[in-house]
């Protein structure tokens, strides 16, 4: 069974960085909605400013993207070298100014009250639960007296939507097949087998719950567009991501913690895709 530790959490990128692209959509990439809102964010907190530095967690090529046009110098700091890469790859422009640094987040050699926005998407859910404190009182460092730390949080719903796994088939099976509805089956499968007392979004038992359902049901489906992302689901997601495991949390307890270091300066929720409410923006400025 999976765990919650800094490897599951952090390292498996690294197998299914040439992937990314091919099967990662909204909520588990941004929207463009949620692109245009980083933006907006982003070139508020350059009004008025001579110096504008910037630090990403992780590499996602689309804040990346805009940092670049807003002229942000830019640093990015992932823990893998094989994402650094592939995301780099998907780049609209390249930056040759880009400051790479391979860390950890959480243990990392950056100047404290260095930057004027620290930008990430998901960060926590990577992050094991005892650690989430300290990093965020890492970026509230890291940032300087006025600075922003911006970020698109995911959530775990308070109320389970679907009680079984064939409720979540029967949804699906009205679903068109592609990446997206296979990411939502997932993360659906996710949310069904979510256990608040680990807090763990886990791939293992996503995979355990649909082993049981083929037990009893078998793996053919009358419904051809059923059939195709169900197979997305379980050659893809529950292969190459199995060891996997996000960190889920309610969001009244994630906006208490953040509220220790930050005050909330705005909150966006997206319209142009069905899990905006479990993946609100933040625009969250650093407390002293
Ligand atoms: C920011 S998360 C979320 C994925 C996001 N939706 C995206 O667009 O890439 C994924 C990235 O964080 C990196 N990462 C995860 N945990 C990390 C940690 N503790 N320190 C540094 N990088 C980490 C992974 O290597 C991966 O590139």
């Amino acid at each position: 069974m999976s765990e919650e530790n800094i490897d599951n959490t952090s390292i498996i990128w690294k197998q299914i960085a040439d992937m990314w692209n091919n099967y990662f959509a909204p909520p588990s990439r941004i929207s463009n909605e949620e692109i245009k809102n980083y933006r907006n964010w982003l070139e508020k907190a350059n009004e008025n400013k001579e110096s504008k530095k910037a630090l990403v967690l992780g590499a996602t090529p689309e804040i990346r993207d805009i940092l670049k046009e807003c002229n942000y110098e830019v640093t990015i700091i992932d823990i893998n070298t094989e994402m650094i890469l592939a995301m780099t790859s998907l780049l609209k422009t390249k930056n040759p100014d880009e400051i790479f640094v391979k860390a950890n987040w959480l243990d990392n050699p950056l100047a404290d009250n260095y930057f004027d926005v620290v930008v990430g998407d998901a960060i926590l859910p990577n992050i094991p639960l005892k650690d989430r404190t300290r990093l965020l009182l890492k970026i509230n460092r890291l940032l300087k007296s006025d600075g922003i730390f911006i970020t698109r949080a995911f959530y775990i719903p308070d109320k389970k939507p679907f009680r079984s796994v064939e409720e979540i088939l029967e949804h699906f099976s009205k679903k068109e097949p592609n990446i997206q509805s296979a990411l939502e089956m997932v993360l659906e499968l996710h949310i069904l087998t979510y256990d608040s007392d680990d807090h763990l979004g886990s791939f293992a038992k996503s995979k355990e719950a649909l082993e049981d359902y083929h037990k009893r049901k078998g793996y053919e489906f009358e419904n051809k567009n059923l059939q195709k992302i169900h197979d997305i689901v379980w050659n893809f997601w529950c292969v190459k991501f199995v060891d996997k495991v996000f960190v889920y949390e309610y969001r009244e307890n994630e906006e208490k913690e953040y509220k220790q270091y930050f005050e909330i300066n705005d909150i966006f929720e997206a319209k142009d895709h069905d899990y905006s409410k479990i993946t609100p923006m933040y625009s969250l400025e650093k407390i002293q």
